[in-house]
């Protein structure tokens, strides 16, 4: 039983190597992922050729591990699809490369997918009601933007990050805080037993009046607090962890929701990496149901990088035919 189109999706933006088959109601039919946080680990961050080099090596088993999953072969596929950007160039010409090759053998369309885009989907993915006008926010590792989500393939830009994203803001701190990378679950892992009261860490542009943000001077703030603290700092580490993660979660929430209330909205939707740490879940949970706003949160599993959100923005695209040459190139400063 096939529900026309059926798409394959790559993504290999960054330092996840993730394939994903979806079907025409939207339903994902296979979704793999392999992740390469153990090798970069020893680094500190992602270093781009080992990525891509990863990237090389293993998206072919992914595919056919993919494909299996569904109970599908090649020729049962109607387009392929891969992430176009952003990301880091060397990782996204391996699933273009992959995608195009396969769309060819196949004689089947190719569709270029807005990573950003996946990201912003990905809190409807499955649901019935489809994709739901709203405020939007993306927070990932990479970014950090406020959008007005109208309807599929309009999504004005409210505000975006001026520094680093929030995602980099968790990778940064955790760093400085001897904690491995990627460090946003672990910052928020070590939270959990500290007092987010106990170390007043700036909300930089809360009440800017805009919808941009401002990260920086959060980081700069935990790097000249650390060395007063001297010893007792490593006895501190969960309120540290608490009270920074409650300074983020804090200006998050309340311009998603000066977003919504400045839009008119009676949706909120939340993505990307960041969207998976567990306060900032309570905390949108808790102020959209007092505001009267319905929350679209992605699943904890769509949050981080995966190929399931890229099939779903990909299928977006097949039915608005937007479908991309094959000799188009990736863009790693792709924006929305
Ligand atoms: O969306 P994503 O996988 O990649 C980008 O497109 O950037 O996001 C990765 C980011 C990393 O900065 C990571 O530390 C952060 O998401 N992250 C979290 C949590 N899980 C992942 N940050 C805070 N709390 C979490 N539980
Ligand atoms: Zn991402």
């Amino acid at each position: 039983m096939s529900t026309s189109p059926l798409i394959l999706a790559l993504e290999t933006s960054c330092d996840e190597t993730a394939v994903a088959i979806c079907d025409g109601a939207g339903q994902i039919r296979a979704a793999v992922l392999s992740s390469q946080i153990p090798e970069h680990q020893p680094y500190g961050g992602v270093v781009p050729e080992l990525a891509s080099r990863n990237h090389l090596l293993r998206i072919r088993p992914l595919i056919q591990e993919a494909l299996q999953i569904a109970g599908v072969t090649l020729a049962d596929i109607h387009a392929f699809a891969a992430t176009a950007g952003p990301g880091l160039a060397s990782s996204l010409l391996i699933g273009n490369t992959a995608a195009k090759g396969l769309a060819l053998a196949a004689g089947r369309p190719f569709l270029a997918v807005n990573h950003l885009e996946g990201h912003l989907l990905s809190p409807f993915l499955g649901n019935p009601a489809g994709l739901q006008p709203g405020a939007a926010l993306i927070v990932s590792g990479g970014h950090t933007m406020l959008l007005h989500l109208r309807g599929s393939g309009d999504y004005p830009v409210l505000g975006r990050t001026r520094d680093d994203a929030a995602g980099e803001a968790f990778d940064k701190v955790a760093r400085m805080l001897g904690l491995p990378y990627p460090g946003g679950p672990e910052i928020d892992r070590m939270a959990a037993s500290g007092n987010p009261s106990a170390f007043d860490f700036p909300r930089s542009m809360k009440d800017s009046g805009d919808f941009a943000f401002s990260f920086s001077g959060l980081k700069t703030s935990m790097f000249y607090l650390l060395p007063t603290l001297g010893d007792s700092a490593a006895a501190r580490l969960p309120d540290l962890c608490a009270s920074f993660q409650e300074a983020v979660v804090d200006v998050l929430v309340t311009k998603t929701l000066a977003a919504a209330r400045h839009l008119g909205a009676k949706h909120v939707s939340v993505s990307g990496g960041v969207s998976c740490n567990s306060r900032l879940r309570q905390v949108f949970r808790e102020q959209c149901a007092r505001a009267g706003l319905t929350l679209h949160l992605a699943a904890p599993a769509h949050t981080t990088d995966n190929a399931a959100m890229i099939a779903y923005a990909a299928l977006h695209r097949f039915h608005a035919g937007q479908f991309t040459p094959l000799e188009s190139d990736i863009d790693p400063n792709l924006t929305l």
